[in-house]
C-alpha cells in the first residue's frame, strides 16, 4: 500500500498516539515509531513530514532522548511539539530553561499569522487559547529561526525557520483544548509537508481486498470470530476479498448477551462465507461447576475456547492462513523506556500454536479503533457489530459473581438487556463508553406486594473512557437510573434491589471479575 506517510517519532509523551489519530483525521497515513529508529530507516520510509511528540523529561538530563542533528538535515518538514519542540531547540544550538512558574492548562496565545502554520486558518484570530504543560521552555531559538507565537509566561510558544522547513509549538495542537489545534495539524501537513489527503478508508478497503487476494490466491483461510468489532471488521474485509475461500467458526460460549449470538450469525448470513456456529454451551458450563473464583473462570473458559476452536478446526483440515484481529495501538512500539517493547496482541489467546496453518493475516495492523469501524462502514458491516461496545472474552460469566448457573445466566441476560435498552432510549448509547449489569451473589430482604422477599441485587455499571485504562463512572441522570431499575425489578424475576456502581478506575476495575 503506497500513501503518503508522516512519521511520528515518539519521544515518551502521554498524547502521542493522539497525535497519530489526529494525523489520520487529516487523511493523512502516519506511523508512530521510537525516537531510537535509525535515521536510515527513517530515510527509507521516505516520509513527507515527521513529528516529534512531546515527553517527560528535560533536555538536560543525562538520560533524556535524544536526537542527531542530522535529522534536520534531510530536507524532511519538521514538527516539534512541547519536548520536541524543546529538543529542535536544544539539538540545533537554541537554548531551553526551566519556567519559574510552570504552564498548565488553558492558556491565551498570541500568534503571528504571517507564518505558514497559522496564516491559512482563516477563521483563527490572532490570540486563542493553547493547552500548555511544561516546566522547560525555549529561552533563546535557534539561528535561523523566528519566533511565531508566544503566552505571558512562554516567550517562545512556536518557532519555525520556513527554509529548513522546520516548525515546533511549546503547547499540544493534538488536545482539544488547543482551539484549532488540529487545523494546525492539518496546516503542517497540507501546506509545509505538501500532503493530499490521500488516507481514506474506501482507499484502504480496496487497496486492502486486492492486496488480500494476491497474497491468498486460492488458499483456504480460517477466522475466529467473537462478534467483537475488530475480528467482525476483519472478517467482512476478507469476506470480500475471498468469501467463498473463508470459514470463520463462532464459538458461542453461552455467555453472550441476550440476542447477540443470533445477532452476529444474522449479520454474515449473506456474506457468502462458510459460517460455523458452534453451540458450546453445556460443554463450558460443566467445566465451570463448582468454580466461583475469578481467574479459575477466566483460565477454565479461555482453555475451553481453544478446545473447541481446534476440533472445529480439525475439520475443516489444513488451512493456510489464520487471521487475526490485531489493530494498531497493539503493534506500537512504545518510545519511552529502554524495554521498547512491541507488544503482541492475540485477540485469542494461543490459538496459533494449536492449528496448522502457514501463515497469518493481520488486515486491521495499520488501523486505529476508530478508523476499523469506519472500514466496518465502508464495507457494508451492519451497525450492531460496528458499534458494539467492547465485551469481554469470558462474557457474561465474569459478570455473575460466584457460581454460574443457567437460573443465574437467565437473570442477568434480561437485567442487562433491559439497562441497554433504557440507555438507548435516553440516548446515552453514544457517549457512554460501556454499560452492563453485574449480578452480584448478595441477597437481601425485600417485599413485594404484602410478601417479603429475599433475592439477589444486581449492580448497574457505566462507564466513559477513552482508553479502558482509567475510567469515571458514568453520570447517567437519575431518571434514568430509576426506569432501568423501576423495569428490573418488576420485570426480571428474582431481583428486588439495584444499585449503581460509583467507583472509579482505578481503584475498581470496569468489569467486577
Ligand atoms: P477492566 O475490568 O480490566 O476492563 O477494567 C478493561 C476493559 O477490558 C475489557 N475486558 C476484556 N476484554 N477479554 C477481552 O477481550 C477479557 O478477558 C477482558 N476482561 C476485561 C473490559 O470489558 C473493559 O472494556
Amino acid at each position: 500500500m503506497s500513501h503518503q506517510t508522516v512519521i511520528v517519532l515518539d519521544f515518551g509523551g502521554q498524547y502521542n498516539q493522539l497525535i497519530a489519530r489526529r494525523v489520520r483525521e487529516c487523511g493523512v497515513y502516519c506511523e508512530v515509531k521510537s525516537y531510537k529508529t535509525p535515521l536510515e530507516e527513517i530515510k527509507a520510509a521516505n516520509p513527507a513530514g515527521i513529528i516529534f511528540t512531546g515527553g517527560p523529561n528535560s533536555v538536560y538530563l543525562e538520560t533524556s532522548p535524544r536526537i542527531s542533528r542530522e535529522i534536520f538535515e534531510l530536507g524532511i518538514p519538521v514538527l516539534g511539539i512541547c519536548y520536541g519542540c524543546q529538543l529542535m531547540a536544544y539539538t540545533l544550538g537554541g537554548e531551553v530553561s526551566t519556567c519559574v512558574t510552570s504552564e498548565y492548562g488553558k492558556t491565551e496565545t498570541e500568534y503571528d499569522k504571517s507564518s505558514l502554520l497559522f496564516g491559512s486558518i482563516s477563521d483563527m484570530p490572532e490570540k486563542a487559547v493553547s493547552w500548555m504543560s511544561h516546566t522547560d521552555y525555549v529561552s533563546k531559538v535557534p539561528e535561523g529561526f523566528r519566533i511565531t507565537a508566544h503566552t505571558a509566561n512562554c516567550p517562545a510558544a512556536a518557532m519555525e525557520n520556513k527554509e529548513k522547513k522546520l516548525y515546533a509549538v511549546q503547547f499540544h495542537p493534538e488536545v482539544n483544548h488547543t482551539q484549532y489545534g488540529i487545523k494546525m495539524i492539518d496546516s503542517f501537513l497540507k501546506n509545509v509537508c505538501g500532503c493530499t489527503g490521500d488516507w481514506t478508508m474506501a482507499g484502504y478497503a480496496k487497496t486492502a481486498i486486492n492486496d488480500i487476494r494476491a497474497k491468498v490466491g486460492d488458499g483456504k483461510v480460517l477466522l475466529a470470530l467473537s462478534g467483537g468489532v475488530d475480528s467482525s471488521v476483519a472478517a467482512a474485509l476478507l469476506a470480500k476479498a475471498v468469501g467463498s475461500q473463508l470459514t470463520c467458526i463462532f464459538v458461542d460460549h453461552g455467555f453472550m448477551r441476550k440476542n447477540e449470538g443470533d445477532e452476529v450469525e444474522a449479520a454474515f448470513a449473506d456474506w457468502g462465507i462458510n459460517f460455523v456456529r458452534v453451540n458450546a454451551k453445556e460443554q463450558f458450563m460443566s467445566k465451570l461447576r463448582g468454580v466461583s473464583d475469578p481467574e479459575t473462570k477466566r483460565k477454565t473458559i479461555g482453555e475451553e475456547f481453544i478446545r473447541v476452536f481446534e476440533r472445529e478446526a480439525k475439520k475443516i483440515g489444513v488451512v493456510d492462513y489464520l487471521v487475526q484481529g490485531t489493530i494498531y495501538p497493539d503493534v506500537i512500539e512504545s518510545g519511552a523506556g529502554d524495554a521498547a517493547v512491541i507488544k503482541s496482541h492475540h485477540n485469542v489467546g494461543g490459538l496459533p500454536d494449536y492449528v496448522d496453518f502457514k501463515e497469518i493475516i493481520e488486515p486491521l495492523r495499520l488501523l486505529f479503533k476508530d478508523e476499523v469501524r469506519a472500514l466496518g462502514r465502508e464495507l457494508g458491516l451492519s451497525d450492531i457489530l460496528v458499534d458494539r461496545q467492547p465485551f469481554p472474552g469470558p462474557g457474561l460469566a465474569i459478570r455473575i459473581i460466584g457460581e454460574i448457573t443457567d437460573e443465574k445466566l437467565d437473570i442477568l441476560k434480561d437485567a442487562d438487556f433491559i439497562f441497554r435498552e433504557e440507555i438507548a432510549k435516553a440516548g446515552l448509547d453514544k457517549t457512554v463508553n460501556q454499560y452492563f449489569a453485574v449480578l452480584t451473589n448478595n441477597r437481601s430482604v425485600g417485599v413485594m406486594g404484602d410478601g417479603r422477599t429475599y433475592d439477589y441485587t444486581l449492580a448497574l455499571r457505566a462507564v466513559e473512557t477513552s482508553d479502558f485504562m482509567t475510567a469515571e463512572f458514568s453520570r447517567i441522570p437519575y431518571d434514568v437510573l430509576a426506569a432501568a431499575s423501576n423495569r428490573i425489578v418488576n420485570e426480571v424475576k428474582n431481583i428486588n434491589r439495584v444499585v449503581y456502581d460509583i467507583t472509579t478506575k482505578p481503584p475498581a476495575t470496569i468489569e467486577w471479575e
